[in-house]
């Protein structure tokens, strides 16, 4: 206890030199919390304790849905087709898009396949079968085709990118180990041949869900045009590289398209893109008088 007199100039000053002293502590306190945080460590794959920091992706939010049992799953069955890639968010993304879809009418199509990661994760995840529709899977399964790539695609090195992803074997050389693949299925149709030459194959009245992968922005613009009115009201169309670095040809181009129907399309951080055709007509109506 002090004995300084209540209302005198020297309590006034020791109430100050008390709240100070508090505030100090305080910060003192705050400063040694603070510089004890151990700086972000990058995430392993299938670990969700930590930063997840892989495929241009570095995010402190939750990424729990990689500890889901199915989704670890679905993500293996991927890994089984092509090898890891870490594409954990990106699959996250397809697998909800793919399940939202499986609600609506309509078959699956998938320009850009590869080997097959992520249409084997979203067959696993849906036990495909059983859905009782089918999966359209259209690539040249030969890398892409230069004959489609633009003055600008060549500015970007598209043509190096292709004989290094097929000298890399990262693209598929032949249609079998992919048949193999997906013999697991037996609603799967692969539609091997260039894109846009075998969109005709495709007999699917109704589309729910079309995924464009072709790195290569005419195919892609040409598939999503050829598909727009079979794809169902609320049907997601999922452009896997639109806002990935590198690909601003491809981002440009379906902005375009996206544009022209009267729509925008939502830019993930995972480097996709998203947009789901909408329940109602983009087209003004006449106001009724
Ligand atoms: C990035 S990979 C697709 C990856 C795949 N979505 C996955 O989940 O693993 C791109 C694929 O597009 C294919 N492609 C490129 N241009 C094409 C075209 N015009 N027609 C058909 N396929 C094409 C390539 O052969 C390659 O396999």
């Amino acid at each position: 206890m002090d004995d300084i007199a209540p209302g005198s100039k020297n309590h006034s000053s020791s109430i100050v030199l008390r709240t100070s002293r508090v505030m100090l502590r305080k910060l003192r306190s705050l400063y040694r919390r603070v510089s004890s945080v151990q700086p972000l460590k990058p995430v392993e794959p299938n670990r969700t304790d930590a930063v997840y920091d892989q495929d241009g992706l570095r995010s402190v939010h939750d990424h729990s849905f990689m500890n889901d049992p199915s989704f670890r799953k679905a993500y293996e069955r991927g890994v089984q087709a092509a090898g890891e890639c870490g594409w954990h968010w990106r699959v996250h993304i397809g697998l909800w898009a793919a399940k939202s879809a499986s609600r609506l009418n309509g078959d699956f199509v998938e320009c850009g396949v590869n080997r097959g990661f992520l249409a084997s994760a979203i067959m696993e995840y849906l036990d495909w079968d059983s859905l009782g529709r089918q999966f359209y899977l259209l690539d040249t399964f030969n890398g892409v085709d230069e004959r489609y790539l633009s003055a600008e695609d060549l500015k970007f090195g598209a043509t190096e990118k292709n004989i290094r992803n097929l000298q890399s074997g990262f693209y598929v050389q032949g249609v079998e180990l992919v048949r193999e693949n997906f013999s697991q299925w037996k609603n799967v149709q692969i539609i091997p041949g260039a894109v846009p030459e075998t969109l005709g194959q495709v007999a699917a009245p109704q589309i729910a869900f079309l995924h464009l992968d072709m790195n290569c922005a005419f195919p892609e613009v040409a598939a999503l045009e050829y598909f727009w009115d079979r794809l169902v009201p609320g049907a997601f169309i999922l452009l896997d590289d639109y806002a990935y670095e590198g690909y601003a040809v491809q981002k440009a181009a379906m902005d375009e398209v996206a544009n022209a129907k009267g729509l925008t399309i939502a830019a993930l951080p995972t480097g996709q893109g998203l947009l789901m055709k909408p329940f109602v007509s983009t087209v003004l109506l006449p106001v009724l008088t």
